[in-house]
């Protein structure tokens, strides 16, 4: 799977273009359950804020499966509002959305990537491939439940995460992190006035993760970090592993190095090895 970084230098626009547009919305099963909730999508449909707001972003997100998720979520009074598009990612557009409790981040995973798409027409019609695009879809359900979990039990050890509040099927709804204006930015897009205290503070952060989660994050970067208020919290827990997994060390070596080499990058010199061994063995911060 390419992290964050690697993301960053593909072309969503060429990939949804060459996405189809899916005749089955004017089904009247479909159009009823869409009427339905159309108004409360407005946010998605090209009235938001984001000039790449418009129907391709729909076509690509709103499959049929997702669509009946959102109207359930929307009918037991979970969502109120798809309020607009906050980013897309290589797995999942994020939106900012209302409940009655107030503001809201909806997540919401694609189910047809456009590597699958590109294979699809060499399985569709393959008699003995069918049901694969179900099971592909099962496996994007189960990656977000367990990013549900990951954020819960990151929550637990009292790390800045977002609260996890609900997921159905692609989507996963969680406590929005930013202010009434946007949501907070990333560690990539802003300057921080004291590199060396946030590296000692993420490298707290990522110490928590292994010695008191028992997990590693493993696409921890400045990618998946939002500054609110002068403080980080830690986004996209989706690929967290646990510290039994046989690949777990590799990936907190890989977290440990870019970490460090932001440091680097903003001036603060650290050592992959002393930092790693502070992360397995030193003592982690009290977050009460
Ligand atoms: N809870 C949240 N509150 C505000 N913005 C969020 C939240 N979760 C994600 N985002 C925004 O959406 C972007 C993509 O989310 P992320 O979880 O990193 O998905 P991906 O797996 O696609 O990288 C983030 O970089 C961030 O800007
Ligand atoms: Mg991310």
């Amino acid at each position: 799977m390419p992290s964050d970084e690697d993301w960053e230098d593909l072309d969503p626009d060429k990939m949804m273009r060459s996405e189809r547009k899916h005749e089955w919305i004017s089904e009247p099963k479909y159009k009823r359950m869409f009427d339905d909730i159309e108004d409360a999508l407005q946010g998605v449909m090209g009235r938001g804020k984001f000039e790449w707001v418009d129907r391709r972003v729909f076509d690509q997100v709103f499959d049929r499966s997702t669509l009946l998720a959102l109207h359930k979520l929307m009918e037991q009074g979970e969502i109120e509002t798809i309020d607009y598009p906050i980013a897309r990612g290589k797995e999942a557009h994020v939106f900012r959305a209302t409940s009655a409790s107030g503001p809201m981040a909806v997540k919401i995973f694609h189910t047809t990537n456009a590597v699958f798409k590109g294979l699809a027409k060499y399985i569709d019609g393959d008699p003995r491939f069918s049901g694969l695009s179900r099971r592909h879809r099962e496996l994007v359900n189960i990656w977000v439940r367990k990013e549900f979990r990951n954020l819960k039990r990151m929550r637990k050890s009292g790390l800045r995460v977002p609260e996890p509040l609900f997921n159905l099927k692609n989507v996963l709804v969680m406590e929005f992190i930013g202010d009434e204006e946007a949501p907070s930015p990333r560690l990539k897009d802003i300057e921080v006035e004291n590199p060396s205290e946030v590296f000692e503070d993420l490298l707290g952060i990522v110490a928590v993760i292994w010695q008191t989660c028992d997990l590693v994050h493993a696409d921890f970067s400045e990618y998946n970090i939002l500054w609110r208020k002068g403080v980080p919290w830690v986004i996209d827990a989706g690929q967290a592993v646990t510290t039994r997994h046989p690949s777990a060390k590799e990936f907190l070596v890989r977290d440990v190095t870019r970490l460090t080499e932001w440091a680097g990058r903003k001036g603060h010199e650290a050592q992959v090895a002393e930092s790693l061994v502070r992360v397995l063995d030193g003592p982690v911060p009290d977050l009460y």
